[in-house]
């Protein structure tokens, strides 16, 4: 099966673990999946945070050795395909927007791309003083290791932790309202507001494809879903037209 690309069309994707199962970083749900080894509360909350930042920042510091040895694979690449073929120049036809934390798809060579959940390579003040992130790819074996900000805060990982905004939100609501075809790559449908963007969309009138190996929670809302995986499926799945 491909899809094709008109003209008129204006692309968003949106990502999930699952895109870089095939690099060899685990995903979250599936049974060899990150949750089942760590509850979500101990490592991925604000509560988590206060209580006992050291375990996060083990959780990260973990995810950022493991990230550090990954490369992309050919799912990663094809979306750069995707994303040069409709004109890199305009930079508006085609945007990416991920749920993942690790920098893969930056890696490969996207460009015009939100990390909605954060990035594992940034840390920014845990008191939210306005300082910017800043890049951060160390792996820290205690917390004594870790930096401050200027106003004293302690860093922390610059990931959205469950009960915390998303990233861009106003960004990616315009950009789904704008889109003609939404593709949607290897996320289980669990998390909100991401398992919506699909819902977004089809208010919109936008075609819909899911692409993974098992259908995702909110399967009945794509106009297609492809059984497969990624890196299988995306390589040559496009057809660009005009
Ligand atoms: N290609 C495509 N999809 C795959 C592949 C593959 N090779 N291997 C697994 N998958 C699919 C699984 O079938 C599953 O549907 O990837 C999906 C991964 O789902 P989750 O583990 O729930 O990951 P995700 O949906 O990205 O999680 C969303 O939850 O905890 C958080 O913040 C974290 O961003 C994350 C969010």
């Amino acid at each position: 099966m491909t899809i094709p690309i008109s003209p008129a069309d204006r692309v968003f994707v949106l990502t999930g673990a699952g895109i870089s199962a095939e690099s060899g970083l685990p995903t979250f749900r599936d049974s060899d999946g990150l949750w089942a080894g760590y509850r979500i509360e101990d490592v991925c909350t604000p509560e988590a945070w206060q209580r006992d930042p050291a375990a996060v920042w083990a959780f990260y510091s973990a995810r950022r050795a493991a990230g550090k040895k990954a490369q992309p694979n050919p799912a990663h690449l094809a979306l750069v395909e995707l994303e040069r073929a409709l004109n890199l120049r305009d930079g508006g036809r085609f945007l990416l927007c991920t749920q993942n934390v690790d920098d893969l798809h930056e890696r490969a060579g996207s460009v015009n791309l939100i990390h909605m959940h954060g990035e594992l390579a940034k840390s920014r003040c845990e008191r939210e003083c306005g300082a910017e992130p800043v890049e951060d790819h160390a792996v820290y074996a205690s917390l004594d290791e870790v930096g401050r900000c200027a106003c004293g805060g302690r860093l922390r990982p610059h990931i959205v932790f469950f009960g915390e905004m998303p990233l861009e939100m106003d960004r990616i609501q315009r950009e789904i309202a704008r889109c003609t075809l939404m593709v949607v790559v290897g996320t289980s449908g669990s998390v909100y507001p991401a398992a919506n963007f699909v819902h977004w969309a089809r208010f919109e009138g936008a075609r819909r494809v899911y692409i993974g190996p098992e259908r995702p929670l909110n399967a009945d809302a794509f106009t297609h879903v492809v059984e497969g995986k990624a890196g299988q499926v995306l390589p040559g799945f496009f057809h660009v037209e005009g």
